[in-house]
């Protein structure tokens, strides 16, 4: 039978008890982590958030009735116990924080009986995932979890008084409203009321910040959560937290000054790292070229480089017609690879393939200094020297070439260079290289849509020296225009090949805006029907303004070097965005859907083999 808290009182938490509480009669309560019976003296180890504490009953000093309770202990039952802090009598466990005391008992209440749990309560668990999904209220009382969701939390209050200090206001915005547009899917509320019509979750508080600029707030932020239906992966959620923020009256240098300060803060307090400021910053362009990644990992090198110029005109066709055909080749140097089995460089091969490559050329430089290589008979012996000397390749050395469009060889080459550094050991785990990625494109070209689309979003600004080129396209809808060589005053902070966060400078200027809806293909009724209220409040006093929005659960998965955002949300969805835990989505009650006029249309399952 459970017993009540009536005239109890918590006086610690496990760990908050040390050799200086000996002789204290204190009160603790938490969970049975292992309870073991030696004849006589029962010990016992209470777990609470905070760690682990050693109980003794000793049935002479506790009591008849309390060691009989003490006999019925089973892990996970939840108990209250009140007694004297002690030395220990045994060997102090150098391994626990509070190995050198012990409580002995002389009161003993249990609170609540447990079943024995499907998986056991310990730090490193190897249960498989889906497991510890389905029962995430135990999973969540394992010790390293919970330093994660603690940690979670010390980290957003250290960004609130970090940005409350600087005069940011904390404001709420509103979750169903029209949809917002970050490139994702939305997910869709339908309206009671107004049947057929249907409010949109936010991707990002993004229009509001904008507007509570317009309103003269000047310095806003929200740990906000925000909803995007798109392709879940290690490092993405249906549903996850930024912390976002707006300024008014600043360009580019202000934004990325006060998110410097920012993170220097959270990191310092968050696990003690100092950072040096100011944090390095390269260009979009440079950061493609020589990594392949707007995201790049610099805790290694094996940069690309591009031999375009060196290959040009050789005879190995899928060299020469790539470039015939405007693209580029660019090789990676794996360093003392040259010895890679074969079978080894086929997977490498399938690999880039995976990334749309349509091939993946390779030369092994042997120790002896003759080349292998998968295109050697096409090429002369010089061309294949002036090759490795651009590659700078050595005796030993594997080099690795795309040759295909710039954008789908960056692509290829960038996650190819990840995939070996992991194959070869090269990540430093314990760097965090922090990196300022700017001036990214405004557009880009969208093959399928036959159009350009906003890189960032619709309202991001131009850099000021490329809005001539803006305002001179006119073949608005042709992937040759320069509309794609225009920059714009948006930047991302990235950390450890990660993009944490990123932000832009706004259009404050009607005409600019206008022109860049009309560039997107939206006309001026379209763009009025999405975002009138926003256009609207530029009429009437619009300050300079930009922001940025940190994904929260990146932050703090790489700062806690979990390997998925799993590990530091309390409640996280899989890969299909279900929850494993409450079978959410799950179907609703007719009579609710009746309510919002809403009729299911039965989907066609084809059959096996039929088109
Ligand atoms: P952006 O779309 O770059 O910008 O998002 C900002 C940051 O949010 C995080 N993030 C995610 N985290 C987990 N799961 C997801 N599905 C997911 N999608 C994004 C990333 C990303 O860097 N309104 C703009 C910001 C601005 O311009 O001020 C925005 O939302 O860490
Ligand atoms: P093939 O003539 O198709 O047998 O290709 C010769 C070599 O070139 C093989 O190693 C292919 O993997 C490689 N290859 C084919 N297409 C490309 C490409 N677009 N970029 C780089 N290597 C390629």
């Amino acid at each position: 039978m459970a017993e009540a808290m009536k005239g109890l009182k918590r006086t610690h938490r496990c760990t908050e008890l040390s050799v200086a509480n000996i002789g204290e009669t204190v009160t603790v309560m938490g969970w049975v982590q292992k309870s073991r019976n030696k004849g006589g003296i029962i010990f016992v180890d209470l777990r609470d958030r905070s760690g682990l504490l050693q109980i003794i009953l000793e049935e002479e000093s506790c009591g008849a009735e309390n060691f009989a309770k003490g006999e019925r202990l089973r892990s996970e039952f939840v108990i209250a116990v009140t007694g004297i802090v002690s030395n220990r009598a045994g060997a102090v466990n150098e391994h626990l924080e509070t190995g050198a005391i012990e409580i002995k008992a002389d009161g003993l209440r249990i609170l609540s009986e447990a079943e024995t749990p499907p998986f056991p309560i310990e730090a490193g668990s190897r249960t498989k995932e889906e497991l510890r999904l389905k029962y995430r209220f135990l999973d969540l009382r394992r010790p390293d979890l919970q330093s994660n969701i603690i940690l979670r939390s010390a980290i957003a209050t250290s960004m609130r008084a970090f940005l409350a200090a600087e005069g940011f206001l904390e404001i709420e915005t509103p979750i169903l409203n029209k949809s917002t547009p970050e490139g994702a899917r939305d997910y869709l509320v339908p309206s009671r009321v107004h049947p057929g019509s249907f409010y949109a979750l936010p991707q990002s508080p993004q229009l509001f910040k904008q507007l509570l600029m317009c309103s003269g707030y000047d310095r806003y932020f929200q740990i906000a959560r925000c909803f995007r239906d798109e392709d879940l992966r290690a490092d993405r959620q249906p549903e996850f937290t930024q912390v976002d923020m707006e300024l008014s009256f600043v360009d580019v240098d202000d934004v990325i000054d006060i998110n410097e300060r920012l993170l220097k803060a959270v990191c310092q307090s968050a696990i003690g790292l100092d950072i040096t400021l100011p944090l390095p910053r390269m260009t979009w362009i440079e950061a493609m070229d020589r990594f392949g990644s707007d995201k790049p990992d610099t805790r290694f090198e094996m940069e690309l480089t591009d031999v375009s110029e060196t290959v040009r005109g050789c005879g190995f066709v899928v060299f020469s017609g790539a470039l015939d055909n405007g693209g580029s080749v660019r090789g990676i140097n794996a360093k003392g690879q040259a010895e890679m089995p074969r079978k080894k460089i086929d997977a490498l091969v399938d690999f880039a393939k995976g990334y749309g490559a349509k091939g993946l050329a390779y030369l092994c430089i042997m120790p002896d200094g003759s080349y292998k290589s998968s295109f050697a008979k096409f090429m002369t012996e010089e061309e294949m020297d002036r090759l490795v000397k651009a590659m700078k390749g050595e005796a030993g050395d594997l080099l690795l070439f795309a040759a295909d469009k710039t954008a789908l060889v960056w692509s290829v080459l960038g996650a190819l260079r990840l995939e070996l550094a992991g194959q070869m050991g090269l990540i430093d785990s314990s760097r965090f290289n922090f990196l300022w990625i700017t001036e990214f494109p405004l557009l880009d070209y969208n093959e399928e849509e036959g159009r350009f689309v906003a890189v960032h979003h619709p309202f991001t600004m131009p850099m000021e020296e490329d809005l001539p080129l803006l305002y001179a396209a006119d073949s608005l809808d042709s992937v040759d225009s320069d509309l794609g060589k225009v920059r714009a005053k948006a930047y991302d902070i990235v950390l450890n090949g990660t993009e944490l966060g990123g932000g832009s400078v706004r259009i404050f200027q009607s005409d600019i805006q206008e022109k860049m809806f009309s560039i997107l293909g939206m006309s001026k009724e379209e763009a009025y029907d999405r975002f009138g209220f926003l256009l609207d409040a530029f009429k009437y006093g619009v300050p300079p303004h930009a922001g940025l929005a940190y994904g929260l659960d990146r932050l703090v998965m790489l700062l806690v070097k979990a390997e998925s955002i799993r590990e530091v949300i309390a409640f996280p969805k899989v890969k299909d965005a279900s929850c494993l835990m409450s079978n959410a989505p799950d179907r609703v009650d007719p009579k609710q859907l009746a309510e919002l006029q809403i009729q299911l249309v039965e989907t066609k399952v084809k059959e096996a083999g039929q088109e």
